[in-house]
């Protein structure tokens, strides 16, 4: 199965089976063990990764970075103004340069068409950091979260609240894929993208799970095993204001009352940065159901996975 991945892109989890899934959280697991034995596994020594961010990023950045580190390749952060590609140089040449030097990219950037030019005009792996689109490595490090603190992805709901963005779309990919239902509570004029609907329900009927849409965020978080914030107004976010979003996004914010709705034992969890008094309050993030700064740990060990699988 590990030959599967050498060379690959990593550009949505749309692109890979639940089996391969599998075996990169399986991975993740084996390497985060390493890591807490602090047992060396420098998989990818004397290698090179360039990191472009065109987005801010705190998580993401640093967790590349340090799986980097661990592995025993260098990392080479491109701040996108303070290269020529800034000025106007096209993708395709800063993508065939880039592929001359390193053996990899991780991408943070604005549409998903981005990261797939980079990928056509690379021979190395292109992983995506977070698109518009999509944030499959957040994906990854949430279904790592889950599997350890409910020993299963499949027959669980994970219930979603925030803007529908790349992480809800992610969210909704995993579930059709892997075996979980999401039901997302949203206000109405904030829509999935098609491109992400079509796959998810396809998929969400050959795997027999429920993938749903609702206004009603009782109803969204009732039997929850999973409750997910995230913020109302994302990098990037398409036309209404922030401002706009706060005032629309208002009815659907995770509190004390409205996590009860939810099983007793759910965690909450948040691919963070996240914002106390708009999509959650500070006793959810800080109560006894939050598990997100594990979720965020698993940042790294999933990405670390990817990276020892993918790149040659
Ligand atoms: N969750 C996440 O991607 O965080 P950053 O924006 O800090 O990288
Ligand atoms: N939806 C968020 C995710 C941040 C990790 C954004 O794109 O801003």
């Amino acid at each position: 199965m590990k030959d599967r991945f050498r060379g690959r892109d990593f550009l949505t989890l749309m692109d890979f089976t639940r089996d391969e899934i599998y075996h990169i959280l399986e991975t993740a697991i084996d390497l985060k063990r390493k890591w807490t034995r602090r047992e060396p596994h420098e998989l990818l020594r004397g290698r090179t990764l360039a990191a472009l961010f065109e987005k801010k990023s705190t998580r993401t950045r640093v967790s590349f970075q340090a799986a980097c580190a661990h592995l025993g390749a260098q990392s080479f952060y491109l701040r996108p103004d303070e290269m020529q590609l800034g000025r106007g140089e096209p993708i395709k040449d800063t993508a065939r340069t880039l592929d001359r030097y390193c053996d990899g990219l991780f991408i943070r950037t604005f549409g998903q068409e981005i990261v797939e030019e980079f990928a056509h005009y690379m021979k190395q792996p292109v992983i995506n950091a977070l698109t518009d689109l999509t944030h499959p490595c957040q994906g990854l490090a949430d279904m790592m979260t889950i599997i350890e603190k409910k020993g299963r992805l499949e027959g669980l709901k994970l219930a979603y609240v925030g803007d529908i963005w790349n992480v809800c779309h992610t969210l909704m990919v995993c579930g059709s894929n892997m075996g979980f239902d999401v039901s997302v509570a949203h206000p109405v004029g904030y829509d999935p993208s098609p491109r992400i609907m079509e796959y998810v329900t396809n998929m969400a009927k050959k795997n027999k799970v429920n993938i749903t849409l609702t206004q009603d965020l009782k109803e969204a978080l009732t039997d929850a095993d999973v409750v997910y914030a995230n913020t109302f107004h994302s990098m990037g976010g398409p036309e209404k204001t922030k401002e706009q979003r706060i005032i629309d996004f208002a009815p659907y914010q995770i509190n004390e009352t409205t996590i009860a709705y939810a099983k007793d034992d759910a965690i909450f969890m948040h691919c963070l940065p996240g914002y106390r008094g708009e999509e959650m309050t500070d006793g959810v993030v800080e109560g006894p159901q939050s598990v997100v700064f594990d979720q965020a740990e698993n940042r790294m060990h999933t990405e670390k996975a990817v990276l020892a699988l993918f790149i040659p």
